[in-house]
């Protein structure tokens, strides 16, 4: 661990990887989140512990990475004695292992995806005044079009996820990776926006009288409800007046139980234990995200593990005559001492120039930002969609060095 100095690059997770309950990754879009978990899921597992993923998307690459068919709702186990892993030859300790020998022992990781649909009616059982309400919720067109489109339901699902997986007292380790939001601040602002949305003005107004004989419509369109208007392009008619009526009828007497579960879910994060690991990668648009998220968590009251900086080019050896431009030359051997020669070292250059700006662009989004650890975990020559990707990014994050 670094001593809270972000301009030391050199950092790692191994802590948060042996110690926290609940690690969170999040940042801007594409920038590494879902292989970012899977990773962290290995090192946990490598660690010893009982370890869940729980994951947003692209689930058939990352199901795959980690061989498994698919993933789903149900959490399923992570084959890591099997021939893939063993092919890779790795060296426990890399990966975090406590165990003094290097073997992992008693470690587990499983994957699953978060499916919302599944997690929300969950949700409308437990919060349900009665059984018949409960089903009819679920019948409701109105709520199916709602639960899968209303801004934000991915990322409170996910916490809500969360906290039923953290209920279950099964895990040692729950990674939970964060939807691709426009915007990573999004998932801090979703169990807010969720309980003010069902206690909010938008229910008062759609739950008075005259809203199924239709007259409440218009306030609605009033009530600048962008959500509403999604519904409304599904369920036309009619059958959307008395879908929305039956709807808020039903949903009365559960608002209490969405808001206190939605607090729980906010202090569950406030835990010590439970830790957001920001992604980024060395560009600035991503690094910005970064430094307001890192911002917020601290206004929220919420824990950094560190950042980690996904996709960083690694710095080339100052020597031109060196091996990597060796290498080059040798591919073109019919052209040892022209055009190939020139083109090496300008290729050398440019490289080297954008691994030295990427440095500079992270210290600058960086500077004087307090967070406990960086982590640089280096641009892999392609995806990462098997486990052999997945256990450098793993090393790298539990002891600061790719392997
Ligand atoms: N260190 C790396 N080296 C090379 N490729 C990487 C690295 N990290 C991630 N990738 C690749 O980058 C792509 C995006 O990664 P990933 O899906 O994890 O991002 P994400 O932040 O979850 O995206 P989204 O915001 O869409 O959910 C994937 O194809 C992944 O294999
Ligand atoms: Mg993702």
């Amino acid at each position: 661990m670094t001593d809270g100095s972000v301009q030391e690059p050199v950092g790692d997770l191994a802590d948060d990887i042996a110690e926290a309950h609940v690690l969170v990754t999040a940042g801007a879009g594409g920038v590494g989140k879902t292989t970012t978990a899977a990773a962290l899921g290995l090192a946990g597992a490598r660690a010893g512990r009982r370890t869940l993923v729980l994951t947003i998307d692209p689930a058939r690459r990352l199901a795959q990475a980690m061989g498994l068919e698919h993933l789903d709702d149900e959490p399923r186990q992570v084959d890591l004695d099997g021939t893939q892993l063993n092919d890779l030859d790795l060296d426990g300790a890399n990966l975090g292992s406590s165990d003094p020998d290097g073997a992992p022992e008693g470690g587990e990781l499983w994957a699953m995806m978060l499916d919302m649909q599944t997690t929300f009616d969950r949700l409308i059982e437990r919060h349900a005044t009665s059984r018949e309400r409960a089903d009819a919720i679920r019948a409701n067109r109105v709520y199916r079009t709602l639960s899968s489109n209303l801004s934000g339901t991915q990322e409170y699902m996910a916490m809500e996820r969360l906290h039923e997986l953290h209920d279950s007292g099964e895990w040692d380790l729950l990674i939970i990776d964060t939807p691709p939001t426009r915007s990573a601040l999004d998932f801090l602002d979703a169990p807010r926006r969720m309980s003010s949305f069902l206690e909010g003005r938008l229910l008062q107004l759609l739950m008075r009288p005259g809203m199924a004989a239709g007259k409440g419509i218009g306030r609605v369109v009033g009530a600048g409800a962008s959500a509403f208007m999604r519904v409304a392009g599904k369920v036309t008619g009619m059958d959307l007046l008395e879908d929305l009526g039956e709807f808020f009828r039903n949903f009365e007497g559960m608002y209490a139980g969405f808001k206190e579960r939605a607090d729980q879910v906010i202090e569950l994060l406030q835990e010590s234990t439970s830790r957001f690991v920001i992604v980024a990668s060395p560009e600035p648009p991503p690094l910005r995200e970064a430094h307001y998220f890192l911002d917020r968590l601290e206004q929220e009251g919420l824990h950094a593990a560190g950042i980690v900086i996904n996709r960083i080019r690694p710095e080339v050896p100052r020597d031109p005559s060196g091996a990597a431009i060796d290498r080059v030359v040798e591919a073109q051997p019919d052209d040892l001492s022209g055009e190939a020669v020139a083109g090496a070292v300008r290729l050398l250059d440019d490289v080297r120039n954008l691994a030295a700006r990427q440095r500079r662009d992270v210290a600058a989004a960086l500077y004087g930002v307090t967070v406990p650890t960086r982590v640089d975990v280096p641009l892999l020559g392609g995806d990462v969609h098997d486990l052999r990707g997945l256990a450098t990014i793993a090393s790298t994050l539990s002891t600061g060095k790719p392997r």
